[in-house]
């Protein structure tokens, strides 16, 4: 799993490939690497941790040339070291090769190899197809490559140069995104397009058994049977790139000062007409899918649905749908959420998902992504591209989609009255202003974490829509700062959890529903009395009925849709408590923000 690039231009391919490589980091970063063809040799550079790492160790009087191909890892296969980075080379160094996907049957190809004295130097799944291409060749470098395709299986994206073709880079697709870019300066293939969107004016994505061959000039695109095939492009005009919001120290912390702007945009983008057009086709159930936050914003509609509709729905996280025997029956409506586009789990449920013949909506902030053009419909998340590993606006914006929806719903089906339904709109409308107003907590929340800061647990606990939102504090916080956390419904925590409750030991619990409030502030003070500190996020309305150590008020709205906004407090919780704990908050260790892997 990984990020890919490759460039054939008029510019020196290290600094393009070093570029693209930075912009997809966040498909991993545990090593990455460039290989440049000059038309006589490979030159070839790998090292283990950050791209700064290989940018360090480049020669730049070595590597000359205009085309070439890199490569930034997220290991599954063999740890992350220089002999398992990309690219690799055949023997020889004939060909060079970056691969992003898992060669499930990479052992017996190896055992294959082998046989024929060809060994490998690395623990990767990957290395075999740089062998197989070698293998192969006979004359021509395409012809190879379609041939040491048919020897695999799983998923890949390939990018392929050698010596043999001077200016000439390959790109191959199987079940892992690549696309095509078109530049003034030059031709490229990507993971995705946030690689090099900034250099072309033209994109195509290819499909599954293509393969491209890119000169500086020349785009020709195959089938995996070796006849060309005709394609058109894409204008790349209007993706937006991230860029850090002056002073912001890092992606993250920018990113959840833009939540109430994603939040007014995406609101602003809800494509009311066709969602009814959808909603009012014979829909006789409500699935989710997703993965990490994607899954935590589905269950935002779950409870929106059973509160709001009285409609009982169904959210899994997307691997465990792989493993259930699902029945497509009773006309469900599945909605797949991720920001990506490209997480592999979810796009193999959604085919799981097609397959039973369900009609799949998606919730998505890459609209030239995979799962975009895999489902019947869309709504597009209004975020601009996220580049810190931990989710922020997207998940929020995804909340907000979704909680518009199930009023979408409540309206056509006729299970809320029309006052009622005005109502709810309008507090919806007015969440990215509460948004705004929780932005302003920053400051208090730095302060809470300088003294939390050596907390050795933290229980996320809530209720209902609480507890969900709870779920996503807790994911924010273990991912960033890697402080051990677990969030529990107030409730269960008598049956179990207090006993883990002690000095040291925090619990953060969210209570946002009046109707629950005393309820919560009972578990506050069992937390308490065992000694354990205790953080409180409340309505405004409620503060004072929590004997918290720290109390956080957010603006009242009507509880369920209420997580689009407790997960402000609680993004910046996590962004300061990683921050005092020395962490790196854009770049977690072992994560990637796309797990294009299953
Ligand atoms: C990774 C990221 C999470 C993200 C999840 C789903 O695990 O680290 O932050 O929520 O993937 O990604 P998606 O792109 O499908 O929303």
């Amino acid at each position: 799993m990984c990020g890919i690039v490759g460039y054939a231009g008029e510019e020196e391919a290290v600094r393009v490939l070093l570029k693209g490589l930075k912009n997809l980091e966040y498909r991993g970063y545990d090593s990455s690497g460039v290989a440049i063809a000059d038309g006589t040799h490979l030159f070839l550079e790998k090292k283990a941790g950050r791209i700064e790492n290989l940018e360090r160790a480049i020669d730049p009087n070595a590597a000359k040339g205009t085309c070439g191909i890199g490569h930034t890892r997220w290991a599954t296969h063999g740890a992350a070291t220089d002999e398992n980075a990309h690219p690799f080379f055949s023997r020889y160094a004939k060909f060079a090769v970056v691969h992003n996907g898992i060669i499930t049957n990479y052992l017996a190809l190896a055992r294959f190899l082998g046989e024929r004295g060809v060994f490998l130097t690395s623990d990767t799944d990957s290395e075999v197809v740089a062998h197989l291409i070698d293998y192969y060749y006979t004359g021509d470098v395409l012809s190879a490559t379609l041939r040491a395709v048919k020897d695999l299986n799983g998923s890949f994206a390939l990018g392929v140069v050698s010596v043999y073709e001077k200016d000439v880079v390959y790109g191959v697709r199987k079940d892992s995104p690549l696309v095509i870019g078109r530049g003034k300066k030059g031709n490229f293939i990507c993971s995705d397009l946030s690689g090099i969107s900034e250099d072309c004016e033209d994109f195509y994505t290819l499909a599954n058994g293509e393969i491209v061959r890119l000169t500086p000039r020349e785009i020709r695109l195959f089938g995996f049977d070796g006849k060309e095939r005709s394609f058109s492009f894409e204008k790349t005009s209007g993706l937006d790139l991230a860029k850090k919001t002056e002073g912001a120290e890092s992606f993250m912390l920018s990113e959840i000062r833009e939540v109430p702007t994603s939040l007014a945009m995406t609101i602003e983008s809800y494509p009311e007409e066709e969602m009814k057009r959808l909603l009012s086709g014979k829909i006789g159930r409500f699935c989710l899918i997703g993965c990490g936050s994607a899954y935590h914003a589905a269950l935002l509609f779950q409870a929106a649905m059973r509160e709001l509709c009285g409609v009982r729905t169904e959210a899994y996280v997307a691997s465990e749908f792989l493993t259930e025997r699902w029945d497509p029956s009773g006309d469900p409506l599945v909605i797949a959420v991720s920001q990506s586009g490209e997480t592999a789990d979810t796009l193999q449920a959604v085919r799981k998902a097609k397959s039973g013949g369900a009609k799949v909506l998606c919730v998505c902030n890459v609209r030239a992504s995979s799962l975009v053009r895999l489902c019947d419909a869309a709504l597009i998340t209004r975020c601009g591209v996220e580049r810190a590993v931990a989710a922020t606006k997207t998940y929020a914006a995804q909340a907000i989609h979704l909680l518009r929806l199930a009023l979408t719903y409540a309206e056509i089906s006729g299970k809320m009255k029309n006052e009622e339904l005005a109502l709810y709109k309008k507090e919806l409308a007015l969440l990215p202003e509460k948004a705004q107003e929780a932005i302003e907590l920053e400051g208090y929340l730095s302060d809470v974490c300088l003294r939390v800061r050596d907390a050795e647990a933290v229980f996320f606990l809530g209720r209902n829509a609480d507890y969900y939102a709870a779920k996503e504090g807790s994911l924010k916080l273990k991912e960033i700062s890697y402080v051990y956390s677990e969030a529990y419904p107030s409730g269960e925590l008598k049956h179990g959890t207090l006993a883990l409750m002690e000095k040291g030991v925090y619990a953060f619990m969210i209570s946002t529903n009046p109707a629950l409030h005393e309820k919560n502030a009972s578990s506050v003070a069992e937390v308490k009395a065992r000694g354990a500190g205790a953080i409180a996020v409340t309505n405004e309305s409620a503060a004072g009925l929590f004997n918290a150590d720290y109390a956080i008020a957010i603006p009242d709205c009507p509880f369920v849709f209420s997580p689009v906004i407790t997960c402000i407090p609680m993004q910046f919780f996590s962004y300061f408590t990683a921050k005092y704990r020395g962490c790196d908050t854009d770049k977690p260790r072992n994560l990637a923000k796309s797990v294009t892997v299953e």
